[in-house]
């Protein structure tokens, strides 16, 4: 009887723990996430979010006792978004860059807690503060206006560094807004905060869940599509990464995650900046109600994903995740 036996066997590398550890090209490490948390109004406070299964909204006090557990698992950084009071929200968003907002609050009891033990980043954009719900500043007809709505992005990503954040993320997607915040911030005595661009950041469905969590679902009309991106677009998400890269981005994001892993995998072979992608909550929540659902084992699921983000070569991801994967990790 001929015996045909097959040139290379690649499940011989698969066979045993042991090699299988050897072999892994690819680590996860607690270093590699970025915790989001959302503050609320109040003391003692915690609001659990209805479609974020698993995620609160914290008071003050809340946030900073999170941020000292991102600390003892070994998360480098928080990022952090404000429920704002209904009342202190308006067309304009002034409370963005009131030096008194719950955000700047946040930030200096998280720096005063913990450091330089954990970096705060923090969202640049007006979502969180208008009563329209839309991230700048909108005319007659509902469309947001770029130059105006740089020039209060400025002023609040100024506001957020003078309470000590570390790194501001401009989520708005206005044209010329790094370059703008850049310059203020090295005129205004911060030149060492960092600037992570959300800089391919699309319309996406994908999004819900966070806009109850600060509020801002409700109040939103219609859609973002004049300044978000459109999921069908790759070419164009390397022309922002590349406008974001030359206003003097530090890092790059790429926003949802999950399905937009060949824009990280693009930006990562193109550009010379770290390439962060944020799993965002609609992303989150569909594995945490998939699995109470039955679908599979949420930690599998959930680390599955996260590995897949390191393998398409993110500098790190953030996630709601943050701690139950830091704790899988062993911290
Ligand atoms: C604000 C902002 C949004 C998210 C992060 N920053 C919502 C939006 O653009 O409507 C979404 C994050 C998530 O869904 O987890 N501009």
């Amino acid at each position: 009887m001929d015996r045909h036996f097959p040139n290379t066997r690649m499940r011989r590398g698969r066979a045993a723990a042991w090699s299988r550890a050897m072999l892994r090209e690819t680590v996860l490490t607690p270093a590699d996430l970025i915790w989001p948390l959302f503050v609320t109004d109040g003391q003692g406070v915690e609001e659990p979010v209805k479609s974020l299964p698993g995620v609160s909204r914290w008071s003050v006090d809340g946030v900073v006792a999170r941020a000292r557990e991102a600390v003892s698992l070994g998360i480098p950084c928080v990022a952090v978004f404000p429920n704002t009071p209904a009342g202190l929200r308006s067309d304009d968003g002034a409370e963005a860059y009131s030096p008194d907002n719950l955000m700047c609050h946040a930030i200096r009891a998280i720096k005063d807690a913990c450091g330089d033990d954990l970096g705060v980043l923090t969202d640049v954009a007006l979502d969180p503060y208008t009563s329209h719900g839309q991230d700048g500043l909108v005319d007659a007809k509902g469309y947001v206006g770029n130059d105006d709505t740089v020039a209060v992005l400025v002023d609040q990503a100024l506001n957020q560094a003078a309470a000590g954040a570390d790194i501001v993320a401009p989520s708005d997607m206005m044209d010329g807004r790094v370059k703008a915040i850049r310059m203020a911030l090295e005129m205004g005595g911060h030149p060492n905060v960092q600037i992570m661009a959300y800089a391919a950041k699309y319309a996406s469905a994908f999004y819900g869940p966070f806009r109850d969590a600060v509020g801002s679902g409700g109040l939103l009309k219609g859609d973002k599509k004049t300044y978000q991106m459109d999921p069908a677009n790759g070419d164009e998400a390397m022309a922002e990464i590349a406008l974001d890269v030359a206003e003097g981005a530090d890092s790059v994001m790429v926003k949802p995650g999950l399905a937009y892993l060949d824009i990280v995998w693009r930006a990562r072979q193109r550009f010379d900046v770290p390439v962060f992608a944020y799993q965002v909550s609609g992303e989150y929540a569909l594995i945490e109600i998939g699995a109470a659902a039955g679908v599979g084992d949420r930690d599998a699921l959930l680390m599955e994903k996260l590995i897949a983000f390191k393998r398409a070569g993110c500098a790190g991801v953030l996630t709601y995740h943050a701690p139950v994967a830091a704790r899988l990790l062993g911290a």
